[in-house]
């Protein structure tokens, strides 16, 4: 759907490149992860994808076909959410999406969505009234309202409730059921875990690592046992590799000790996040 080849670009003022030489694809149908630390040039990197930010150097072609080579036809075909929520704040929010509705030769129904992400009671307030999570999610709805091929998300969960996030992943995977494809950003690696099909991990200007959660768990795993037991009132704890969960020892410690957790872990893709840029996790 997406093939970029060694894409860099640095903005007009600065001399640093933020991002240096990056390959990657997005394959139709797909949800694809573009993850990395504060300031990596995910959100660079997904404005240069929409054609916001032109001048990079390297090639990016979409379905086939120059990116460059595209007009304004172009935002026919896909969905945006920025990280910033942007909206006109003296209009309501069902005046701003008629708005941007006018925009778009197709456009689908508004009630279903707004009353989806629990909105529709609130579609006469002014947006500049809205609280943040409110923004967000009328955010998400403008993203769908052309009913796109293709979703941009930079950090769509960022600021929801638990709930409400729920219900937005529950339509990304929805939209990817119904054959979208989708780019997106998050610093929360529950969800990315959750929708992603393949996630790339890029810091210091390149791509650091790239595949499907399952298998770079795999890559990166190192399978463990935790256990918790009781010994003279005191609680210790023995974590060891799961290829000795057989080794006598570990049943002896079963059978001996006063056992309070047992549990069995598996790298995450927090873990594989601080090991492949280097970087602790903001969040
Ligand atoms: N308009 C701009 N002009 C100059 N530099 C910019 C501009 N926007 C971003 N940058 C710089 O580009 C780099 C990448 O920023 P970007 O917003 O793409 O990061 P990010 O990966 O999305 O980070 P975050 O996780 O915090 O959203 C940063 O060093 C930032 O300071
Ligand atoms: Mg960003």
């Amino acid at each position: 759907m997406i093939i970029v080849k060694n894409l860099r670009y640095k903005y007009p003022k600065n001399k640093d490149y933020v991002i240096d030489g990056v390959s990657f694809e997005i394959r139709e149908g797909e949800i694809f992860g573009f993850l990395g630390p504060s300031g990596a040039g995910k959100s660079t990197t997904q404005k240069i994808l929409i054609k916001l930010l032109t001048g990079f150097e390297g090639e990016i072609t979409y379905q086939g076909r120059s990116l460059s080579s595209y007009t304004n036809e172009f935002y026919q075909d896909i969905g945006v959410s920025f990280e910033m929520p942007i909206s006109f704040s003296k209009l309501t929010a069902l005046e701003n999406l008629r708005f941007f509705q006018r925009l778009y030769r197709k456009t689908v129904d508004l009630e279903p969505l707004l009353r989806r992400v629990g909105l529709w009671e609130d579609r006469n307030k002014k947006a500049g009234e809205y609280s943040k999570g409110m923004k967000i999610r009328l955010n998400f709805v403008r993203a769908l309202l052309n009913d796109p091929k293709f979703l941009f998300l930079d950090e769509p969960t960022n600021g929801v409730d638990p709930a409400n996030a729920r219900i937005m992943k529950d339509m990304i995977l929805e939209f990817k059921r119904r054959g979208g494809t989708v780019f997106l950003t998050s610093h929360i690696m529950g969800d990315v875990d959750e929708l992603c099909d393949r996630v790339a991990f890029i810091a210091g200007g390149k791509l650091r690592e790239e595949g499907s959660p399952r298998d770079l768990k795999l890559k990166y795993g190192k399978r463990t046992i935790r256990v918790e037991y009781r010994e003279n009132d005191e609680l210790h704890t023995k974590i060891l590799p799961m290829e000795e969960i057989k080794n006598p020892d570990f049943f002896k410690l079963l059978q001996e000790k006063e056992i309070e957790t047992l549990h069995s872990g598996e790298t995450t893709l927090a873990e594989i996040f601080i090991k492949v840029t280097g970087v602790r996790l903001r969040d």
